[in-house]
């Protein structure tokens, strides 16, 4: 095993558990009744984190609570993948300032991407001083540790991240939903898409054992949850930090042979490895979600070139004509980078045209927005922002058309959904997702919560399909 897969060691695993019986303790003693505030921004993997810490306050004793003015802990877990995300974080963590005044024993605490990177770090002690604890991405397993310094000695903790990446087993985790599960296969990144923070901020790829996933699964499936997500940033990329024998392909199959209705989802799959292997055990299984999300980022060879994507359109294509070609009923979904610098009216045309052969089920369409330290934020001929606006506008409009051609076939066929409970739109139905992840609304039962209903659809629209539920 190499250095870059190390486990946290049993003795810092220790250490992690008495430091939350002490916080626990100290909270029982408080005779106070104390409450958690957590604020999730970014991706899945940052959701997942933030079942960790939710997990690891609760076992501190803290009740989570979702409002922040109750709470004697305030916990904000950062993304700094667009320039937006960190906004947003920063002026959220500025409303809590009013908190603080009114209670000067709450403690703020800032993790996550955002704060790995050390500008950011600097601007949090300075213009931020009623932040108490700060700590990047490799160090979520120490924040008992930190919460009890601060707890101890009072003193703000703003914390660099380590240089080590280890990967932790064995923090509580406590999950925000019944029914839909996050399960990280491996963390960080080695790409370095030259746009992309995430390499930066999230370390070297190490992936869990295989054992430790596997387990974790079988549990899930045993206390009744039916759609587990795999998460990692290149899940193709699974395994290759330890044992080359056994890749993702191969936990996916292995995964596959536990008993129960259930469907696993992965993401996400980088074209440049993403394997024949992995499309063929997928077509056989029986667990594994036909719904592949492969960002594609653009449609232009030399824009792909430039972001270092490491494939070409053609080799993009291929993968695609190989997934329809064994499972033709595939939900399909992508991202797509709009105005990377030195994307020329012509390359946008690229990406248009290649939406039209791609057929998309659905897109995450981003405006290129620069970050520090990557090397596609020193690049000449950034993009104006009025010419980003420009096409990111037709992008929506092209891929707007594709969906909703994708999604009225859908009419007069019975479709399974894993029923959601009742819509956060439209309280009159009731809303799922199918195999696919396309989003379904329908009338029904509380009771059906959590169940595979078949729905038989009625209309389909661009982003959602509508239809009755076939008792
Ligand atoms: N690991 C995943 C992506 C994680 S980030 C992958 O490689 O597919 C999710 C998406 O955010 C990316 O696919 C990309 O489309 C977008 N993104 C990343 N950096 C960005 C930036 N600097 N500006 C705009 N979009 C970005
Ligand atoms: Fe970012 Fe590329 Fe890694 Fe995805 S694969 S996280 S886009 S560097
Ligand atoms: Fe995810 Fe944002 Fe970090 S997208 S990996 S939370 S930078």
């Amino acid at each position: 095993m190499t250095e870059r897969n190390r486990s946290v060691s049993p003795a810092e695993m220790e250490k992690h558990r008495n430091c939350i019986r002490e916080v626990y303790a100290r909270n029982q003693m408080s005779g106070s009744h104390p409450r958690a505030y957590m604020l999730t921004l970014g991706c899945q993997q940052n959701e997942a984190d933030s079942e960790k810490l939710c997990g690891m306050a609760e076992a501190m004793g803290y009740e989570i609570t979702d409002k922040p003015e109750l709470a004697s802990l305030i916990m904000v877990n950062t993304c700094a993948i667009r320039e937006h995300a960190e906004k947003r974080a920063l002026s959220l963590v500025g409303q809590y300032k009013h908190l603080k005044a009114k209670n000067p024993d709450l403690i703020i605490v800032v993790c996550g991407c955002m704060v790995v990177q050390e500008h950011r770090i600097e601007e949090i002690k300075h213009r931020y001083p009623y932040v108490d604890i700060l700590f990047g991405t490799s160090s979520l397993h120490r924040f008992p540790e930190l919460l009890l310094e601060k707890m101890s000695r009072g003193k703000r903790i703003l914390r660099s991240d380590e240089t080590v990446y280890e990967v932790a087993e064995g923090i509580p985790i406590r999950r925000e939903n019944e029914i839909r599960a996050w399960v990280s296969v491996m963390y960080g990144c080695n790409n370095f898409c030259s746009y992309c923070i995430v390499p930066y901020v999230r370390g070297r790829e190490r992936s869990r054992k295989k054992e430790a996933v596997i387990e974790e699964v079988r549990e899930l499936v045993g206390k009744g949850y039916k759609d587990i997500t795999l998460l990692g940033q290149n899940v193709n990329s699974y395994g290759k930090d330890s044992d080359f024998s056994y890749d993702f392909a191969d936990l996916l199959e292995e995964l596959d042979t536990i008993e129960g209705d259930y469907w696993i989802h992965f993401m996400t799959s980088h074209p440049k490895d993403a394997s024949r292997k992995l499309i063929d055990v997928m077509a056989r299984s029986r667990h594994v979600a036909r719904h592949f999300h492969l960002p594609m980022q653009s449609g232009s060879d030399r824009i792909l070139k430039a972001m270092n994507r490491r494939y070409d359109f053609e080799k993009y294509i291929g993968i695609l004509d190989y997934i329809r070609e064994k499972m033709p009923d595939a939900v399909i979904t992508s991202d797509i980078i709009v105005g990377f610098p030195g994307e020329t009216d012509e390359d946008f045309e690229g990406t248009v045209s290649a939406l039209k052969r791609a057929r998309f089920d659905m897109i995450y369409s981003f405006i290129y927005s620069p970050r520090k330290g990557t090397p596609a934020a020193e690049m000449e001929e950034q993009v104006p922002a009025d010419v980003q606006k420009v096409r990111f506008e037709r992008l929506l409009a092209v891929q707007n058309e594709i969906s909703l051609s994708a999604n009225r076939p859908m009419e007069g066929k019975t479709l399974r959904v894993l029923c959601d409970g009742v819509s956060k739109n439209n309280e009159a139905l009731f809303s799922g997702r199918t195999e696919g992840g396309k989003i379904v609304f329908f009338e029904a039962e509380p009771v059906d919560t959590g169940k595979f209903l078949n729905i038989e659809i009625e209309r389909g629209e661009a982003f959602a399909l509508y239809g009755k539920v076939k008792r």
